[in-house]
């Protein structure tokens, strides 16, 4: 059995607790804040808060890989850059799950050499207990324990982005998927 760890239905509420508190934040920005997903993970996630959010946005998209199966590598490569100029703009960054934190740290370094106006860094979930790396998050869905999960933008060897909950991945679909992505 596949342990759920954040519902359909949780997902929903924490996307309109977050878009309340994002739209409070920036309804009075003369320039609209810049949503910034991290590929590919964010992306089920970022499409479901910011319809959440009542006042215009932009977004833009950054990509980091560091994963290797289940396991961080502790080494994070940018794959692809964002495309907006960020000086002086509020900008705000999704990401699925911090787990050590190097991802987002990298990325938060990063934006700060730009110049934005602000960072505003939102995640959907957050291994607290693994943290290696101390970096700002300023919304947090759902801390979660030390488990590998899955769905809702959350892969194994990219699959099972596709499902609609969080759940923790048993060992025979992880067999499974062995056996098929090879
Ligand atoms: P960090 O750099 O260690 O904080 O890891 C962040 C990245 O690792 C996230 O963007 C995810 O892509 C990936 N990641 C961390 N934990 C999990 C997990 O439990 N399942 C799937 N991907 C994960
Ligand atoms: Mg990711």
């Amino acid at each position: 059995m596949n342990e759920i760890v954040c519902s359909k239905e949780e997902i929903k509420e924490i996307c309109q607790r977050i878009g309340k508190e994002l739209t409070n934040k920036f309804k009075d920005n003369a320039i609209p804040p810049l949503f910034i997903g991290v590929l590919k993970g964010s992306l089920p996630f970022m499409m479901d808060l910011i319809k959440e959010v009542n006042c215009d946005i932009e977004l833009d998209f950054v990509q980091y890989s560091s994963y290797i199966k289940t396991k961080s590598s502790g080494v994070v490569v940018l794959k692809k850059d964002i495309e907006k100029d960020i000086t002086n703009r509020d900008v705000v960054v999704i990401e699925d799950i911090i787990d050590t934190g190097r991802t987002l740290d990298k990325f938060h370094n990063y934006l700060l050499s730009r110049s934005p106006k602000s960072i505003t860094t939102v995640v959907l979930l957050d291994k607290k207990s693994k943290r290696e790396v101390e970096t700002p998050v300023d919304y947090v869905g759902k801390e979660i324990e030390d488990k590998f999960v899955v769905g809702y933008g959350l892969d194994y060897q990219e699959y099972l982005r596709n499902i609609d909950h969080v759940f923790v991945i048993d060992e025979e679909t992880l067999q499974r998927i062995d056996k098929e992505s090879k």
